[in-house]
Parts: C-alpha cells; structure tokens; sequence
C-alpha cells in the first residue's frame, strides 16, 4: 500500500517519517527554472562545489597542521614534502580559496546585470552579502595559518587597523589579537574559527540562501517573472524541472570548471604570487617587515580604497570607514536601483554606462591594490573609489531619465 508520496518499499518507510521524496520533489525535480538560464548560471552551483572542496581538503589538512606560532610553518612544509598526496590537498585548499571569490564576483555581477537582488529577492540577496562577509572573514583568518611572512604581516596591518577607530579602537585591536602583537594567541583563536565557528556559519547561511530562492523562485537573463504565467496543471510555462535539465547542465559546469581548476593546481598553483604570495614561503619574522605588504587579490579592490583616503591628523579612520562603507553599501542595492526593469537587456546605455564604469573602476582598484603606491597610483584610486560610490547614488536617480524597452511577455530563448 502506498502512502501520500504514492512511494512504497525501504523509501515508502522513510516517507512515512522524514520528507524525503517529498523534499526531491519541490527542491529538483518540481522545482521549476526559468528555461533561459545561460553561461553566467553556472556560478552559484560552482560556489557550492568549491565551498564542499574547501571543507573537504580542509578537513585532511587539519589532521596534519600545528596551530601553534613554534610549529605552524614546519607543519605546513611537512605537508607539502612528506604527507603522502598531502601538497595536492593543500593546493587544492589555497587555489579553492581563489577560485571561490572568482566564482563568488561572478556570481554577484550577473545579480547586477539581470537584477536578481530586486523585489521580491532582496532578502536572497542580503543573505548573499552575509555569505560575501563571512567569508572575507573566512580567507583572512585561513592566511594567518601559514605562518609565512605576509600572513603575519598581512595580517599585522589589517587588524591594526581597528585601533584607528576612536575610543574602543586600542582595545579592539587587543581584543582581537588576544595580545599587543599579532602572537601564537591569535594563530590559536584564528584557526579555531577558520576551521570550526565560520565554516558551521557559512554553512548555515548558504542553507538559507537556497532556501529564500526556492522560495521566491529564480531570476533570469530577461529578468521575467516565470511564476505569471502558467498552464493548467499550475506549471509555469517558461520553467522546466531543475531535475534533470539544469543538474545535467550545472555538471557541464563542473567538467569546463574543474578542468581549469585542475590546470591551476598541478602547473602553476602560485598563479604568479596572486593565489600564494612570494614572501609566505619565509616563516614569519616579527623582527624583519617585508618592504612590500599587499592582501592577496580578492581584497585588492577594497585595500586599494582604504589606501586611497588620506591620513588625518595621523589617523587612517576616514579610510577605514570608506572600505567598509564600499562593502556595507552592497546590502542597500535592492533599493537604490528603482528601476521597473530587472535585466540589462531592457535597459537604457545610462545603466550600461555606469555599470561599465563601476566594473572597470573595480578592476582598476584590484590591480593597485596590489602594487606600491605612488602619487599617480594613489589619484587614480581615488578617482577610480569615486566612480565606486558614484554607481550606488547614481542608481536611484537613473529612472528619471532611463529610456527603458520594453519588456517581452516570454522568456527568450534559442
Ligand atoms: C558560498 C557562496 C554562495 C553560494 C554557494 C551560492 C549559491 C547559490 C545558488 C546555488 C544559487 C542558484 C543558482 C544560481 O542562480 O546561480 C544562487 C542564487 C543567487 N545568489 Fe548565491 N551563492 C553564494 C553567494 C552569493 C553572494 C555573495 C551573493 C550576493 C551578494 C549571492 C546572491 C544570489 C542571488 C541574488 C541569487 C538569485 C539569482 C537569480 O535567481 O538570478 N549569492 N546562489
């Protein structure tokens, strides 16, 4: 006898106390997609693979790391040089941390481009700026762990930057830290929450994350409601069922992407000094400060910004708060961009215009990010910061004057 999921047997059991197939159901094979997605879709499901690699290779690399500042570095070379497999899992680990960010970024701009965060996906939306946080938080903490010398230094500047905000900033810092310098108390607290504390948050977040999409049901490149329009069985006509078609697209993803992924690790797994620095393959030496301190690139852009404000009365503080605001800003998106059209395909060159300029400026910002300043460099951040803000207030006036087309009933497909 079959019960109300019309399944019997070992699975017909389990139905009868855990929602299993009924889970399959509304989550793949009922769930139903707009049947437009194209290339810049693949991202989310590819975020996903690289935050189970993360976990994984992650989780072997525990079993042989020191977290203790008199051991950390040797720990990691033992790794490298004796763990059987040990240097594949570990540049599996810090190349995943790189490609995590790209698949992230992309993941963000197509949002930008087909208007994903717009009602009634603002909340989607904040938690993914939740995720983006915690897991700037997640790569920092992960850096110290080396124990080389841009971990230490890297790490010796950013937090030294709280102690620019008045009154609680000394404290802060301290708090932090656990100590007056950057010490094996902080490698200590660091490592229990790059390994246990965000991983469990990162988790949960991307859980809900999901959740809120299933619940509103995906964007696409047109930016059309699909749920409007349905057939008579209530199906909406421009959907088709996650299961198969989009599993089966998204491990095409997978293959283009581990193929890359896979080039990285085994020929060039420094990626040039941008996925693993130069200076971090010296032990940390709080005695000899590297003449050249840089983050490593994903958060080039926002230390460009930072850099680019200038010190007053010998305090950093204005520049502090411009990086954080150019991150903060992001949770208001939904309601600065006022347009009635969702995707860049319908809308004016004036969206186009400052969302070319907002790309390029942050392109432009990641790169000097990187590099020593000099005056030129340190103006054209600034303006280039300047453009950043500008796309963010420039949003909300834009409909005055956008000349949007206008918008196709279906989605188009070919
Ligand atoms: C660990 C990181 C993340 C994972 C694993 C993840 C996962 C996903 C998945 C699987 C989807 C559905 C497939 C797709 O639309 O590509 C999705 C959709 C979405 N995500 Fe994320 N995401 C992450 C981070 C972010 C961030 C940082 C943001 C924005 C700040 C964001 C915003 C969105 C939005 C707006 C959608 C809906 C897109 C649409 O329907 O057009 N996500 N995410």
């Amino acid at each position: 006898m079959s019960n109300t999921q019309g399944t019997t047997g070992l699975i017909g059991w389990i139905d009868e106390r855990f929602p299993l197939t009924k889970s399959i159901r509304e989550h793949l094979t009922e769930y139903y997609a707009p049947k437009n997605f194209n290339f810049w879709y693949f991202f989310g499901s590819l975020a996903l693979l690289v935050l189970v690699n993360q976990i994984l290779t992650g989780i072997w690399l525990t079993m042989n790391y020191k977290p203790s500042a008199s051991e950390a570095f040797a720990s990691v070379e033992y790794i490298m040089r004796d763990v059987n497999w040990g240097w594949l899992i570990r540049y599996m680990h810090s190349t995943g941390a790189s490609a995590f960010f790209i698949m992230v970024y992309l993941h963000m701009y197509r949002a930008l481009i087909y208007g994903s965060h717009k009602k009634p996906r603002e909340l989607l939306w904040i938690f993914g700026v939740v995720i983006f946080l915690c897991l700037m938080a997640e790569a920092f903490m992960g850096y110290l762990l080396p124990w080389g010398q841009m971990s230490y230094w890297g790490a010796q500047v950013i937090i030294n930057l709280f102690s620019a905000l008045p009154v609680i900033g000394q404290d802060l810092s301290v708090w932090i830290r656990g100590d007056y310098v950057i010490s094996d108390a902080t490698l200590n607290r660091f490592f229990s929450l790059h390994v246990i504390a965000l991983p469990l948050v990162l988790i949960g977040l991307v859980f809900v994350h999901i959740l809120a999409l299933h619940e509103v049901g995906s964007n696409n490149p047109d930016g059309l409601e699909i749920k409007k329009l349905r057939d008579n069985k209530g199906i909406p006509l421009d959907g088709i069922p996650f299961h198969p078609y989009y599993t089966v697209k998204d491990l095409f993803g997978v293959v283009v992407f581990l193929l890359f992924f896979a080039v990285v690790v085994f020929f060039t797994p420094e990626m040039g000094g941008y996925f693993l620095e130069h200076p971090n393959f010296d032990p940390a030496d709080s005695l000899k400060t590297p003449l050249h301190i840089a983050p490593v690139w994903y958060f080039t852009p926002f230390y460009a910004m930072l850099r680019a404000v200038p010190s007053f009365a010998g305090t950093q503080v204005w520049g502090v708060l411009v990086m954080a605001a150019a991150i903060f800003i992001l949770f208001f998106l939904p309601w600065l961009d006022r347009s009635s059209v969702r995707s860049i395909r319908y809308r004016g060159w004036s969206f186009k215009l400052i969302l070319t300029a907002f790309l390029v400026s942050f392109l432009i910002l990641g790169y000097l990010g990187a590099l020593p300043t000099t005056p030129a460099r340190t103006t054209m951040a600034q303006f280039c910061t300047i453009i950043y803000f500008a796309f963010f207030f420039l949003l909300p006036v834009l409909p005055v004057f956008e000349k949007t087309k206008s918008v196709p009933e279906r989605v188009t497909w070919k």
